[in-house]
């Protein structure tokens, strides 16, 4: 049993209700691996900005816990080495069973997500409350979800999105108890959150999404004053990195994200969470591919992965510093 205290990590509450006074959002990146991990304390350090560091348990089975957990404690101390203890947290995404959410609060975790939205509500809460209690005896934060976003979470496929019901979530959150709540406003997993036929084009013929629905954030707001709300799915598919990846071999297509302008918006509102991980992989394949592209002798794994750090760092503290707005909050 390992407290995630002992380990010099926070949970999210603390960080949660000063983003929601200071009208911005915390970032929480995904990391499977050290080099992403590396690029995520360098820029958060460099901007000054507090940290979820996201695991989901796809990325915990391919890292291992055991090593997951020092390298979470590793990455508390990487940051005083570069020069600032931020905050920083270490989350589970989208656990799907109350055996996960255990184990992650019992090896250090200091902040988990149940995700029970694919159950029937009544189900989503009894499973969300047992969470809940099981955390909170240990300090640890507790993320739900109501609503289903459209995409891949893990296994898990959904064709459409079921927004989020303003209606449901007062009884939601009184009867299970969590600390904040995921939502379904628009967003969606992965590379292609929009088909072309979805958007409009703008002047010079790029293509526009539909926007987030903004009005029923807003409902959801009026429903929960002040309560932490989360959006996950909210990489922008940043299109020079599409473009890299194709000019080099890659095919992907139709690659749509959400809009920075929109998440910036979305920061300034109650929402004060925002998960970002298909960024990250499209950064770090634009950089990778480029390298074997331009110098195919090339077989020194730093040589490749080092350039692939870099531009994440870059990414990362563009996202706190012009996206976020927790840049300079640490
Ligand atoms: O919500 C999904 C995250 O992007 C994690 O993806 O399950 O492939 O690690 P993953
Ligand atoms: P993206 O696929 O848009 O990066 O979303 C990540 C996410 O929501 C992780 O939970
Ligand atoms: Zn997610």
């Amino acid at each position: 049993m390992v407290n995630y205290k002992d380990l010099g990590l926070v949970n999210t509450n603390d960080l949660f209700k000063k983003a929601i006074e200071g009208k911005y959002a915390i970032p929480a990146f995904n990391f499977n691996n050290m080099e992403q991990l590396q690029a995520i304390v360098a820029a958060c350090v460099e901007t000054k900005s507090p940290v979820i560091l996201q695991v989901s348990s796809g990325a915990r089975k391919y890292a291992n816990q055991t090593l997951l957990r020092y390298m979470a404690q590793g990455a508390v101390e990487y940051a005083k080495e570069l020069g600032l203890n931020i905050p920083i947290a270490l989350h589970l995404d989208h656990g799907d069973t109350f055996e996960l959410c255990k184990s992650c609060v019992d090896s250090g975790f200091s902040s988990v997500m149940i995700d029970g939205s694919h159950h029937s509500y009544e189900d989503n809460i009894a499973l969300t409350k047992k969470v809940v209690e099981y955390a909170h005896a240990h300090g640890v934060s507790v993320e739900g979800e109501l609503g289903v976003l459209a995409g891949v979470e893990d296994d898990v496929v959904a064709e459409h999105h079921t927004y989020t019901r303003p209606e449901e979530v007062v009884d939601f959150v009184t009867r299970t108890g969590v600390d904040s709540l995921a939502i379904s406003i628009g967003t969606s997993h992965g590379a292609n959150k929009f088909t072309p036929a979805q958007c409009t084009r703008d002047e010079n013929g790029h293509l526009v999404p539909p926007p987030l629905r903004f009005d029923i954030l807003e409902e959801i707001e009026k429903q929960i004053p002040g309560f932490p709300i989360v959006l996950h799915g909210a990489s922008s598919v940043p299109q020079e990195y599409v473009e890299t990846i194709n000019k080099y071999g890659g095919v992907l297509k139709d690659s749509i994200g959400i809009p920075e302008e929109q998440l910036r918006k979305a920061a300034t509102s109650a929402v004060c969470k925002i998960n970002i991980d298909s960024d990250g992989r499209l950064a770090m394949t634009a950089a990778v591919r480029e390298v074997f592209a331009n110098q195919p002798g090339e077989f020194d794994a730093r040589k490749y992965l080092g350039p692939a750090r870099d531009e994440l760092k870059k990414l990362y503290a563009h996202k706190t510093v012009s996206v976020l707005g927790s840049a300079g909050k640490a």
